[in-house]
């Protein structure tokens, strides 16, 4: 292959076209004037590895997965990073140049910059967090906020026996809380995070009982359609720190950008404004 190729990476995922991915990358790629293209790719399950071992050979540096397929890339993966395997799951693929296929799992990177940015003050050691939900998005955000220093973790979810797993996979600093309890842990929080898809349009509204939240407590709602969630709302109305899930789907793009295209993008409003579009 000539080095003279222009890189190419992209999306793998099914569906595809609902993911903002290529807006941003495609953003980033004009605002920094740099050679490359990033493509929306559906692919079925039964062709997903031939897919990924077909793609460098078409010039593709790397690639995002998303759902379905950000467990499955694990078991088709040459080298994987040990965040990805504590996660359980990868969304960064970088193709190696000795044919080697790596994933990494940057959704906890992103979803910690995020939090640095829009809430400079948060203090992960300033007391527990609560996390709702148990699926792959929660165990980046439990591993990450446990990584930051937290103290303890306060994990629920509807389906308890998913957050148990999940706790076991982490240590003593987890606890499982009733799903019907929140509300007596968000009391004790100093960073709430919805991890769960409610409050998403077209999903049910989050339902947890928030009248105990303290005004020193962040919240940030990995939800980012609606950017204003319920939660975020009802957290401003009670003085706390509210953090949207639009920078965490920005800042997990990163360093893929980095690696594919050689320049480290930034993270601005008009980052935000170029997806919001
Ligand atoms: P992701 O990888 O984005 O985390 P997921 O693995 O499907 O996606 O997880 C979705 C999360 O939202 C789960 O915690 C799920 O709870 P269950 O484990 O009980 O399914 C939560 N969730 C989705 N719909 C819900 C609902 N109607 N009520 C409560 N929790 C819900």
């Amino acid at each position: 292959m000539s080095d003279n190729r222009i890189p190419l990476a992209g999306v793998i995922g099914s569906p595809i076209a609902h993911s903002k991915s290529p807006q941003l990358h495609g953003y980033w790629l004009r605002m920094l004037g740099l050679r490359g293209h990033y493509i929306p790719m559906d692919i079925a399950r039964e062709d997903l590895e031939t897919a990924l071992r077909t793609l460098p050979k078409l010039g593709f540096v790397g690639v995002n997965v998303t759902i379905p397929y950000k467990e499955r890339i694990l078991e088709i993966a040459d080298l994987i990073t040990d965040r990805a395997t504590l996660i359980g799951s990868a969304n960064t693929i970088i193709f190696r140049k000795d044919g080697k296929i790596h994933a990494d799992n940057t959704d906890g990177y992103g979803f910690l910059e995020n939090l640095r940015q829009q809430a400079p003050h948060w203090n992960p050691k300033a007391g527990p967090a609560v996390v709702l939900g148990a699926g792959g998005a929660a165990r980046a955000v439990v591993a990450t906020l446990l990584d930051a220093g937290v103290p303890e973790v306060m994990l629920t979810n509807r389906t308890r026996v998913r957050a148990e797993t999940l706790a076991e996979d982490f240590g003593k600093r987890v606890r499982v809380v009733e799903w019907i309890q929140a509300g007596n842990a968000i009391e004790e929080a100093k960073t709430l995070v919805n991890a769960t898809s409610l409050g998403m349009v077209g999903k049910p509204e989050l339902r947890v009982l928030l009248d105990g939240l303290r005004p020193d407590c962040v919240v940030n709602d990995l939800v980012y359609a609606p950017l204003q969630t319920k939660l975020l709302l009802t957290a401003q109305a009670a003085g706390c720190t509210a953090v949207d899930g639009l920078g965490m789907l920005i800042h997990q793009a990163v360093p893929g950008f980095e690696r594919w295209f050689g320049t480290r993008p930034v993270v601005d409003e008009a980052t935000r404004a170029a997806i919001l579009r």
